[in-house]
């Protein structure tokens, strides 16, 4: 289907049950749909929204346009759990329309206030000729789950900023709520601007955050601030980066500024310099909540805006990466898995020996859905590592190139190519003489933390069922390693609930 201007705005409750279903058996018929990840069931999901803890439950939500792959009128659509890991699909969670989001319920996030919990979000409209103004909007969800939109919170752009004014994320500090919102000045440079309230109501425009990057990319998408062991940290999805070395490789970045904590008086930022979240293909626009016990929890889009897909022709795009817990070391935000992952294990199985300039292949490593982790130390080899999905033709190959000191992600030979115009390795300088590398596998994604979540690479892959082959590899020398696996498979087993993609 060809998707025109006024298609995307269809909305949900104009398309019959009928074309819903076929839409939805197409989906269902598609390969690659994910096992353990958050995705639609239709359309197509992008930014992570509203992810909070409420009730005694965590919600998270996404950005969604349930009719087809591609970015039309955005819902947010609604999911909870218990342990982060098993999420249930509760439904449309805000559906625009209103004269404040008539175009779009665009990004936002939640925060408990009173025993309700407040969805701030933005409010996209675009008036006969197309000019986009935008809205900061409210809406309240009750421990009953309903949720009631209300007037909105911020109705106007404040002088010296254009009309990409969008997805406020609010805090409580100092008995006070505070929103930064991302901007563009109008001389087309990216920023973010803050907001305080007393109320959630009421809101006063602060001022810009005054940071050192004056210059950095035409927009600054999906804001995010909070403090994490004493530091202060910004995360940020700025577009217009020039690739720069290995850097700033995807078509738009996300990255984080780790400085002290912001002085919420002078709006004064100080700061060390921006680096990227993610070494990887696919994430964009994370969100962060603190959880129950003082975690500091992200979840990103694996996904991009502007890129086609392979699954688009199968009705569908896009899913949530795990969540990961953040911390800082030194200058850097340290990425891991959340432990709750643990649950899904299922089957394990455990591989150690020397690779001596060789490729080798072990009983029981193989799958599609499974969590492994593999070290290697004692190396002289020039590279070492580990295929994955492996296949006839096809392998998705991580690596360590020692005399270069990185490690490599290609997915050249992953499956169907896509996004090719944007490079097919990515790579992350790492100095150490140990490497670790612990993946997470899915139908149809890669997520990758080296060294205990130094770095993160995150990647979709496409590649046929039958791929599904794992060889450890040393060239020009030798490397010890260890590796245990475990399969996801059984944990699938037990239903569509358990998966969190229950319809
Ligand atoms: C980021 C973004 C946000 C916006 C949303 C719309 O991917 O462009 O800035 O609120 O997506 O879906």
């Amino acid at each position: 289907m060809e998707w025109t201007r006024e298609s995307r705005y269809t909305k949900m409750e104009d398309v019959s049950q009928e074309d819903l279903e076929i839409l939805k058996n197409k989906v269902d018929a598609s390969p690659w749909r994910q096992s353990y990840h958050i995705q639609p069931e239709t359309g197509l999901l992008n930014d992570p929204n509203g992810f909070s803890y409420f009730n005694g439950e965590y919600h998270l939500f996404y950005q969604w346009f349930p009719l087809g792959p591609v970015h039309g009128l955005k819902y947010w659509y609604h999911t909870k759990s218990e342990d982060l890991v098993h999420w249930e699909n509760v439904g449309v969670g805000i559906t625009p329309g209103d004269y404040f989001d008539s175009h779009g319920a665009y990004s936002g996030s939640a925060i408990e206030h009173d025993d309700k919990l407040y969805l701030m979000y933005t409010g996209n409209t675009r008036d006969e000729n197309w000019v986009r103004h935008p809205y900061q909007c409210l809406a309240v969800m009750g421990k009953d789950g309903s949720i009631l939109k209300a007037s909105p919170a911020i109705d106007e752009v404040p002088e010296g900023y254009t009309d990409h004014f969008r997805d406020p994320k609010v805090w409580k500090e100092d008995d006070r709520f505070w929103s930064v919102i991302g901007a563009q000045r109008t001389d087309e440079t990216g920023c973010v601007v803050l907001y305080s309230s007393t109320d959630l109501i009421h809101w006063q425009f602060e001022g810009e955050l005054k940071t050192k990057l004056d210059s950095f990319g035409y927009m600054w998408e999906c804001p995010d601030y909070f403090e994490q062991d004493g530091h202060g940290v910004l995360i940020f999805s700025p577009q217009g980066i020039e690739p720069q070395d290995d850097s700033y490789q995807n078509i738009y970045q996300s990255g984080y500024l780790l400085g002290k904590p912001l002085n919420l008086d002078d709006r004064l930022f100080e700061h060390k310099e921006f680096n990227e979240l993610d070494c990887g293909f696919d994430f964009y626009a994370p969100q962060t909540m603190e959880d129950p016990s003082g975690r500091r929890i992200l979840v990103g889009w694996m996904g991009l805006p502007e890129i086609e897909y392979p699954t688009d022709e199968h009705g569908w795009a896009h899913c949530l990466t795990i969540p990961r817990e953040l911390t800082v070391k030194g200058n850097k935000l340290i990425q891991q898995p959340i432990h709750e992952l643990a649950i899904l294990r299922g089957k394990e199985e455990k591989a150690t020996g020397i690779l001596r300039d060789e490729t080798r292949t072990f009983e029981g490593f193989n799958g599609v859905t499974y969590e492994m982790i593999s070290e290697f130390d004692n190396v002289d080899a020039s590279e070492f590592g580990v295929e994955i999905r492996t296949g006839e033709t096809e392998r998705t190959v991580i690596s360590y190139d020692d005399a270069a000191r990185k490690v490599v992600v290609d997915r050249s030979e992953s499956g169907e190519a896509f996004a090719e115009k944007y490079g097919t390795t990515r790579k992350c300088k790492v100095e150490s003489g140990k490497i670790k590398f612990h993946l997470f596998v899915d139908v149809s994604s890669v997520e990758l933390f080296v060294n205990d979540g130094e770095e993160v690479f995150t990647c979709r892959i496409f590649p046929g069922e039958g791929s599904d082959g794992i060889r450890f590899f040393a060239k020009e020398g030798t490397a010890r390693f260890e590796a245990v696996k475990w399969d996801f498979q059984a944990e699938m087993g037990k239903g569509s609930e358990a998966n969190g993609h229950a319809v």
